[in-house]
């Protein structure tokens, strides 16, 4: 052999052992960092906030889990790594586990050490909750058990469930006491308040507005009205609403006209809405309140059956009501500039009277979904559209969005202004210019975002409901705050009191 063929020889032997050596040391670092790093994250960076951040909850995996409460569980989640977002690093108690993560993961269990959210739950009579269900228990009985999920009473469909997060987030502050139940780890329901990070109130709001609101016979007051009224009695009249002035009490009022009554005395307390289009900025606001999605209609298209660009026929579907109110007028401008394209589908008429289906089809068929204001500036309309893989549009200066503090939507859902969306030809100009590359980027995002938006119990992680204790849990350290700035001057005001 000669000098020349020699060289690059030995190169590369040196080559593979400092390979080997990078082989060896990388390994070790990531069996220091635990299991994490050898699970695929791609759905879930988007709540990885922080590097604090840390994977939990018994690996599902094999043992499917079935979800009873949902005719939609296109469940991707299942077969994804559970995540966890942590405030606080892992407590010390915590055994150490680094090394055999998969074993050891099993045994973890979901208790006040590890949930995100401790809450405490009023033990309200039923008829704010599960009574309004028709639910009536044994006498003794405030709950229904819901460790057997065929005993647990279920919501009324049609478009009352659009806003059943109430029951959703009651029935899994309920499970988080059931042992062996599997969810997600991020609320847990403690029976000491002055433990709890929040208080909940379980007041199924958005029901008692669509079904008692009316009077009946010789009533004087509704249904609704006096449940509201009895609330805020109770509710002033607590010690745990004294403590903070209600600032950690939690209500879910997201029908936007539920709470009508009360809100204005509860202002103080924290709620769970679909936006704030119908409350004055000092009642509702982002730094107190929480957007939470609507429950979607159409059923979830699993992702694995979505259609892509080019089985898509129709470039742009919208259905909706027609309105006189505000935002209304936006809708009938745009009928007119787009009613006569061959690739647009706009309809009026509300999605009960064509189908659940046939809008589910539609969407499914279509590349893009507008959501143009209506009488509020959100819709569930939104929620069906990210469920068909439809990338949505938003017509709707004023909505809020859910999660919008860990989710970029200009990922996955275009926004126009509704002053340049009326103007002759930009609309469609723009959805035009989007090439099957750049649709086909959005529509990967949304199938892999679309698990954040689906209500079911017991819940998942990653899905609606424990994406709303998360972003309840990201308000704690305001709440605390506030809580220490009324401590101020609480020895001076005794002592005022005093002299
Ligand atoms: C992650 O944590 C390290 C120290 O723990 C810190 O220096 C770094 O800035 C953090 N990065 C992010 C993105 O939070
Ligand atoms: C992010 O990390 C910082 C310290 O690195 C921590 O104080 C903070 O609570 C974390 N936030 C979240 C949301 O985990
Ligand atoms: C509730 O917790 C507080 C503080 O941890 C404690 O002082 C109190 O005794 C507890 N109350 C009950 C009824 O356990």
């Amino acid at each position: 052999m000669s000098e020349k063929s020699q060289l690059p020889s030995r190169l590369f032997l040196c080559l593979i052992t400092i390979s080997i050596a990078l082989l060896i040391t990388s390994s070790l670092f990531l069996l220091q960092f635990s299991d994490n790093s050898f699970r695929p994250t791609s759905v879930l960076k988007l709540i990885l906030v922080n590097n604090t951040s840390d994977y939990f909850q018994p690996s599902v995996g094999s043992e499917k889990v079935e979800a009873p409460f949902t005719p939609s569980v296109a469940s991707p989640i299942y077969s994804n790594p559970p995540v966890r977002i942590k405030e606080v690093p892992c407590p010390s108690s915590e055994p150490s586990n680094k090394l055999s993560a998969v074993g050891l993961e099993k045994e973890k269990i979901c208790d006040t050490n590890h949930a995100v959210l401790q809450v405490y739950m009023y033990d309200l009579p039923l008829e704010f909750h599960f009574g309004l269900l028709g639910w009536k228990g044994n006498s003794d009985q405030t709950w229904p058990d819901v460790g057997n999920p065929s005993r647990i009473p279920s919501y009324p469909g049609g478009l009352n469930l659009q806003h059943s997060m109430e029951y959703w987030l009651t029935l899994d502050l309920l499970s988080s006491n059931v042992p062996n139940m599997v969810r997600p780890c991020s609320a847990i329901r403690v029976h000491n308040a002055s433990q709890a990070d929040i208080i909940f109130v379980p007041f199924f709001s958005s029901l008692s507005y669509n079904r008692h609101s009316k009077l009946h016979g010789k009533e004087r007051v509704s249904v609704n009205r006096m449940l509201q009224n009895k609330l805020v009695e109770f509710l002033k009249g607590r010690n745990e609403w004294k403590r903070l002035g209600g600032k950690d009490h939690l209500i879910v009022a997201h029908h936007p006209n539920s709470m009508l009554v009360a809100r204005k005395k509860l202002a103080s307390a924290m709620f769970v809405l679909a936006d704030f289009g119908r409350y004055l900025v000092a009642i509702a606001n982002l730094q107190k309140d929480v957007i939470a999605p609507y429950k979607h209609l159409v059923k979830t298209i699993p992702s694995d059956k979505s259609t892509p660009f080019e089985g898509r026929p129709i470039l742009v579907y919208f259905q909706g009501a027609i309105y006189r109110k505000d935002g209304g007028a936006t809708r009938h401008e745009l009928y007119y500039l787009l009613k006569d394209e061959k690739d647009v589908h706009f309809t009026f008429g509300s999605v009960q009277t064509n189908g659940i289906n046939q809008a589910g089809q539609g969407m499914g068929s279509s590349k893009f979904c507008l959501n143009i204001a209506g009488d509020t500036p959100s819709s569930n309309r939104l929620f069906d559209a990210i469920a068909s893989h439809c990338v949505p549009v938003i017509i709707s200066d004023e909505i809020e969005l859910p999660f919008e503090d860990v989710l970029d939507y200009s990922e996955f859902c275009i926004f126009i202004r509704a002053s340049d969306a009326v103007k002759k030809g930009f609309l469609l100009n723009l959805l035009r210019e989007i090439n099957q590359d750049q649709w086909t980027k959005m529509w990967e995002r949304l199938k892999q975002i679309a698990l954040h938006f689906e209500y079911q119990y017991p819940s998942q992680p990653g899905d609606a409901v424990d994406m709303i204790w998360q972003a309840i849990s990201r308000k704690k350290s305001s709440i605390r705050f506030k809580g220490h700035r009324n401590n101020r001057y609480r020895r001076s005001q005794n002592l005022v009191k005093i002299t």
